[in-house]
C-alpha cells in the first residue's frame, strides 16, 4: 500500500416525505470503495476479502449497531425539524442584451435565478401578447441547489422597447415578476444627454473666458 491512504465513511440518507427514509452506508481507501452498510437489511457488506482486516466478528457487529442507532436517531431529528427547512425560494431576474447577428437586430436575454423548486414558467411579452420566437435556454443548477434559466427573443432594436420579461413561479404567490425593457435604459440615455450638453456649454464658456483673458493681458 502507498505510504498515505485515506479511509472514508460515507453515509447518505433520503428523504422522500415526512415519513419515508433511506440509509445506506459505504466505506473507501482513497477512491476504491471497500465496504457497504444497509440500514435495512442492517449488514456490513465486504467488497474485497481483505476488507475485514484484523477486525473481529463482534468488532464488526458492535460498528454494525452503531451505525444503525446513530441512523435512526439522525434520521429522526431531520424528520422532526423537516418543516423548519425552506421548500420554495424566490427568483431574482434581470434583463441583458447583446447585438445579434443581422444588422439592426438585438438579442434580448431574461436571466431568473435562485429559485427552487425547479418548475418556472419565463415568457417575452408585449402588451400581455406572449412573443412566439422566445428561446428557453436549459434550467441549470447553481452551486447551492438552486436553478438558473436565461430567456432570449430575438427583435429589431427599434422594436425592443414595449417589450416585457414576465416570470411565474410557485414562491411568487400569484405575483409574477414582470420586466420592462428599455425603462431605465431610457432614463440612462437621458441623463447622459443632459451630461453631454452641460460639458458642451462649459467647454465653450471656458475657451470663451481663455479667449477673453488674453485679450486683456495683451492691453
Ligand atoms: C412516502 O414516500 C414513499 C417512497 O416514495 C412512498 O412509498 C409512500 O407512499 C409515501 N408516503 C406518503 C404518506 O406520501
Ligand atoms: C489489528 O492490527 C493492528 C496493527 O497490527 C493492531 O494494532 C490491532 O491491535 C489489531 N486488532 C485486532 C483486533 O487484532
Amino acid at each position: 500500500a502507498p505510504e498515505h491512504v485515506s479511509f472514508h465513511v460515507i453515509q447518505t440518507a433520503s428523504f422522500a416525505n415526512q415519513s419515508w427514509a433511506q440509509c445506506q452506508g459505504s466505506g473507501w481507501l482513497d477512491d476504491l470503495q471497500t465496504h457497504g452498510w444497509e440500514r435495512e437489511s442492517n449488514t456490513i457488506t465486504f467488497l474485497h476479502t481483505w476488507a475485514k482486516g484484523n477486525f473481529s466478528n463482534e468488532e464488526f457487529l458492535y460498528l454494525n449497531r452503531l451505525f444503525r442507532v446513530y441512523s435512526i436517531r439522525l434520521v429522526q431529528d431531520i424528520q422532526a425539524h423537516a418543516s423548519q427547512y425552506p421548500t420554495e425560494l424566490r427568483p431574482e431576474a434581470w434583463l441583458s442584451s447583446r447585438p445579434s447577428l443581422g444588422s439592426g437586430r438585438l438579442l434580448l436575454a431574461c436571466h431568473v435565478s435562485g429559485f427552487y423548486p425547479k418548475p418556472v414558467w419565463v415568457t417575452w411579452m408585449r402588451n400581455e401578447q406572449e412573443q412566439l420566437g422566445t428561446e428557453y435556454g436549459d434550467i441549470l443548477p447553481n452551486a447551492d441547489g438552486t436553478w438558473y434559466l436565461q430567456v432570449t427573443l430575438d427583435v429589431a432594436s427599434e422594436e425592443a422597447a414595449g417589450l416585457s420579461c414576465r416570470v411565474r413561479h410557485s414562491s411568487l404567490g400569484g405575483q409574477d415578476i414582470i420586466l420592462y425593457w428599455g425603462h431605465h435604459f431610457s432614463m440612462n440615455w437621458t441623463a447622459l444627454v443632459v451630461v453631454m450638453v452641460t460639458l458642451v456649454i462649459l467647454i465653450v464658456l471656458v475657451l470663451w473666458f481663455k479667449k477673453h483673458w488674453s485679450y486683456q493681458d495683451i492691453l
